[in-house]
C-alpha cells in the first residue's frame, strides 16, 4: 500500500501547524526538509509526532563518512521515522550510516530507516555539473551502491523506480517529483502524475507544492489520495 508524504516546505513552524491543521485526518506523514528544520529547529518533530504525524527528515547528508555517522546517530535521537543521505556520498559513506543505524536499533529497539537519494528529480540529462552520464544510468549505478550497504531503500524519480525496483526488489521507493495532470512542474524535471508513479511501483509518494501552493490544499491533497488509491486498484 503506497503512501502519501506531505513535504513541509514552508518558512515557519507557524505556517507549517496552520498546514497540517487544515488536513487534519487525511494525512499521516509529513516531510521536514532543510527550509523548515533550518527555521524551526528540531522541536518541529517532536511537535508534529505528538500530533500523530510519521516523520521523514529529508536533510540529504552528504559529508566525509564520519560526519555523516554521526548526524545520523544525531537524527536517531530526534525519533524520526524516515531519514535521507545522499548515495553520492560513496559506498563508505553509506555503510557507516547504516551502521549508525543499526547500532541505535540494537540499544534502543526502533530507529529511523535510511533512504538514499539517487539522483535529485530536479536535474534532466546533461544539467548535472561536470556528469555526462545519463541520468537514468547514474542513478541505477547509485542504486547498487546503495543495496549494497543494506540500506531501506531509495528516493528516485517516478520515471526511474520501475527499472530500479525489477533489479533491486528488497528496496523501498520513495518518489518526488510528483505533478497530477495540469499541475505548475515548477523547478522539477523527471516528474509523473500520482497514478504513473503507483503504477510504476512507489512505496511512498512525497508531494510538495502541488498541495501546499494550491488555494484549496486540502482538495488538492483529497484528490491526489482519489488518484493513488484508484491507481492501486488496478
Ligand atoms: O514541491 P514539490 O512537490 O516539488 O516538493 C518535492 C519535495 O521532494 C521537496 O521537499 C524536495 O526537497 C523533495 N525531493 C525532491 N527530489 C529528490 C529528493 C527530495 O524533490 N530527489
Amino acid at each position: 500500500m503506497a503512501e502519501l508524504i506531505l513535504a513541509l516546505d514552508v518558512p515557519t513552524k507557524q505556517a507549517a501547524h496552520a498546514l497540517v491543521d487544515d488536513l487534519k485526518g487525511k494525512l499521516a506523514w509529513c516531510k521536514v526538509g532543510l527550509e523548515l528544520f533550518t527555521s524551526a529547529g528540531p522541536s518541529i518533530i517532536s511537535e508534529l509526532k505528538d500530533l500523530g504525524f510519521k516523520i521523514f527528515l529529508d536533510l540529504k547528508f552528504y559529508d566525509i563518512p564520519n560526519t555523516v555517522a554521526k548526524a545520523v546517530s544525531a537524527a536517531c535521537e530526534l525519533g524520526v521515522d524516515l531519514l535521507t543521505i545522499h548515495c553520492q556520498g560513496g559506498l563508505k559513506m553509506l555503510t557507516d550510516a547504516q551502521e549508525s543505524i543499526e547500532k541505535y536499533k540494537a540499544l534502543h529497539k526502533a530507529a529511523p530507516n535510511l533512504l538514499g537519494v539517487t539522483v535529485l528529480t530536479s536535474f534532466a540529462d546533461g544539467q548535472m555539473p561536470g556528469i555526462s552520464q545519463p541520468i537514468a544510468s547514474l542513478a541505477y549505478d547509485l542504486a547498487g551502491l546503495a543495496a549494497k550497504a543494506n540500506l531501506y531503500g531509495l528516493v528516485c524519480s517516478p520515471n526511474e523506480v520501475a527499472k530500479l525496483k525489477a533489479s533491486y526488489p528488497m528496496l523501498h521507493y520513495l518518489c518526488p517529483g510528483i505533478r497530477p495532470k495540469g499541475a505548475d512542474i515548477g523547478d522539477q524535471n523527471r516528474i509523473s502524475t500520482p497514478k504513473e508513479a503507483i503504477l510504476a511501483g512507489a512505496d511512498f509518494l512525497v508531494v510538495g507544492r502541488p498541495i501546499t501552493a494550491n488555494k484549496n490544499p486540502r482538495q488538492a491533497l483529497e484528490a491526489i489520495l482519489t488518484e493513488m488509491e484508484e491507481a492501486l486498484q488496478k
